[in-house]
Formats: C-alpha cells, structure tokens, sequence
C-alpha cells in the first residue's frame, strides 16, 4: 500500500510560548489580522496578552469574539465577507476547536468567495487559505494541526467537514496558559476527543507505521496523564494533554478518522449532541470492532491503555482495552452511555442509517436519502473493518443499555 504523510504546520510548543505570537505572525507576512474567538476566552487574560504582543509587533488587529458550541456557517460566511472588504491578511484563532474551526472556515472563505457549505468535502475549493496561527485552548480537537474543519450548516441540520492542503494552519503556539482557565469538567470533553482522534487513527486502514507512532504515542500519552489533568491542578499533566491532543491529530490527519466520528455525525447534526460524547460514547465499542481485525496491534494499543498483557489471549486483550477506557471515563466523570434524549431508542435505526455517507462526504451527504440504506449498506469509513447499518444499529443500542 502507498501512503502519504504530509504535515506542514510549524508547532511551538511549551510554557511561555504564547509571547511570541507577535514575531511569528510577522514572519508569516501579516499585517492585518482577524482574532477569532468566544465570548469566555476574549475576556481570559492570556487573550489580552496575546492582542498586546499582537498590536506590539505593528499589526492591525480586528476581532470576532462571536463563536458558540459549533462553528456555524453563519458565521464563517459574514466573517470571510468582512475579511475580503477589510483587505485581512491572516487569521489567529485563540479558543477551542469550534474557534479554530471556525477560523480555518473563515479563512477558506476569504480567499476562495463562496459559501462554506460549498466549500465541504474533499478537496472542494481551489486556493490557498489565508495565512493562520492557531492557540488551542482546550486539550483537544487538534484542529490547530488540521486541514479540516467541522461546520454546522444550521438550516440543512448538518454536521460537515471540509478541507484538503490547502487549509492546514501555518503554525500552531501550544502554550499550557491557555488550558488554565478551564473549569475540569469542561476540561475533559476536549481531552476525549484527543483519545478517539489517535485511537480511531491507529484503527484505520490506511494507518502507516509513522501514523501508529504517532497515534499509540498520543494514546499513551493521554491516557496516562488525563485523569491527574482532570481531577487535580497538575500543570504538566495538562501539558502533556496538549501535546498529545496535537500529536492524535496529527496522525488522523493523515490516516483519518473512524467509525466513532462517522457514526457519531448524524447525533450531532440532527440530535444536536456535543461532539465530545458521541465519539467518546461509541469509542470503547469502536475499539472492540475493529481489533477483531487487526490481530498484530491488539498488544501495542492495550499496553498503551496500561494493560498488563502477560498471559491474555488477544480477545481478553481487547475486553481490557475496552475496560480500561470505561474505568478511566468512571474516574473523570465522562458518561459510557448516550441518555434517552441525547439518542432516543426510536431514532437509532435512522441514525445508523444516516450515517452511511460517513464523515467525508461534505455537503454532498444532504442528498443521500437515508431510507434506502439497508441492513447490508456499508458505512463508508477508513476503519480497518467493514461496518454495515445492522451493525452500527447494534452498537448504538449497546451505548443505550
Ligand atoms: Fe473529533
């Protein structure tokens, strides 16, 4: 099999980092800028000082504080509007991956003239986004190493992403200030996101060894330093949720993402909910799937999950990864199962039907016509086994139980 790796996003990474974000933009050539962010992150004093270091290196600054829960269309439309008549030059997105992705939409939209909606897919828009530099705030989403963005289309009820190498941010501060804010609960949404990015990356077929390097790095990384990030103030441990975040996306950027996202897509589109349980819900059932297949990294992903495998036969391998996910959700309060209103037990056959185009069909899943998927319809999906609508119906209802 050929592979690609490709990852152009320059990474400064450590305590103290977010201070030179004045010389990097100026390195990149901007001049004037549009600072996107949310209503709590503007108001965060490392938000202040990243606008005065900003404004120090002789830089224009506008703003749009305005980004909610999910990166809405709405918004990515006005803004790439005002960022065309305002002649803006790069885009600093300082927030969690709604913020980033709703940036890196703006910035597509700027260069390219036409709506985000149109913009979703692979590869569906022909010039090089504006100039960005991204400073996550969450330990999550990896959006500030990603070329895709996350978009909701608020009238079609539709969760979808786009991208393609010619939206990969041009640098990325990766500075543990920005994480302090953060109250713990909200804290570990983000986190387990990070955790099904590197596992679903590891369990897809189009993993290469320098994707699973990275991706079982990442897992290890987060799996052990997430519960003292969440349950204590423990700076490094929050440090190293970071780094790993950044590292998980780094490896599905590449080997791309799995069934937790495309099974979770339809819940957040037309169920409306947070990104963070659907793939974290369905990620323990994901791993159990798709180890049947892939006999030669069983060992390597319980391992990361702490495991101790002497003496287990590799289904008792994947029941003590599987477990090992469940026990670290009980000790940072993050839920095993979906509630009866966040996945109504009449709704899950049409879920599981719904998302069959899976997570890379962009715009285009909003004419496929989820009644004609039946039992036997595949999910379409880079995961390393098959997944028919019959099985990811059951999965669902295993998330209900
Ligand atoms: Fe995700």
């Amino acid at each position: 099999m050929i592979t690609n790796f490709y990852m152009p996003t320059r990474v400064v990474a450590g305590p103290g980092s977010l201070a030179g974000i004045g010389a990097l933009a100026r390195e990149l050539k901007m001049t004037n800028i549009l600072v996107v962010s949310d209503p709590v992150i503007s108001g965060q004093p490392f938000h202040a000082e990243a606008l005065a270091a900003l404004k120090a290196s002789g830089l224009d600054v506008a703003r749009f504080d305005e980004c909610g829960i999910d990166a809405r269309c709405s918004h990515i439309d006005q803004q790439g509007d005002r960022a065309r008549r305002e002649g803006i030059d790069g885009v600093v997105c300082v927030g969690g991956g709604s913020v980033m992705c709703t940036g890196k939409g703006v910035a597509i939209v700027a260069t390219n003239a036409k709506p985000m909606a149109e913009c979703t897919g692979v590869g569906k828009f022909d010039r090089k986004a504006l100039p960005m530099i991204m400073v996550p705030t969450t330990a999550g989403s990896g959006s500030e190493v990603s070329q895709w963005t996350i978009v909701k289309d608020e009238e079609r009820h539709l969760k979808l992403l786009g991208g393609g190498p010619l939206s990969f941010p041009d640098a990325a501060i990766l500075d543990p200030v920005t994480l302090r804010s953060l109250p713990m609960h909200v804290a570990a949404l983000p986190a387990v996101d990070a955790l099904t990015h590197a596992v679903e990356a590891y369990l897809s077929a189009i993993a290469s060894p320098i994707t699973d390097s990275l991706a079982l790095g990442a897992a290890r990384l987060q799996y052990r330093s997430l519960r003292a990030s969440i349950n204590s103030d423990d700076e490094k441990a929050r440090e190293d949720n970071l780094v790993a975040s950044c590292m998980a996306n780094i490896a599905c950027g590449n080997a791309r993402l799995g069934h937790g996202h495309a099974l979770s897509l339809p819940l957040e589109g037309h169920l409306d909910l947070p990104h963070p349980y659907g793939v974290g819900v369905l990620l323990p059932h994901v791993i159990e799937f798709n180890l049947a297949v892939l006999p030669d990294k069983v060992k390597p992903l319980a391992e990361a999950f702490e495991v101790a495998t002497t003496g287990l036969t590799r289904a008792q391998m994947i029941a003590a990864s599987a477990d090992a996910i469940r026990a670290l959700y009980a000790d940072i309060a993050f839920p095993v199962r979906f509630t009866a209103e966040q996945l109504p037990a009449g709704r899950v056959r049409e879920m599981a039907q719904r998302a069959v185009p899976g997570l890379y069909a962009g715009i285009a899943a909003h004419n496929f016509d989820y009644t004609t998927a039946g039992d036997r319809t595949t999910i379409a999906c880079p995961s390393a086994r098959k997944m028919t609508v019959a099985q990811a119906e059951a999965i669902f209802a295993r998330c209900l139980a």
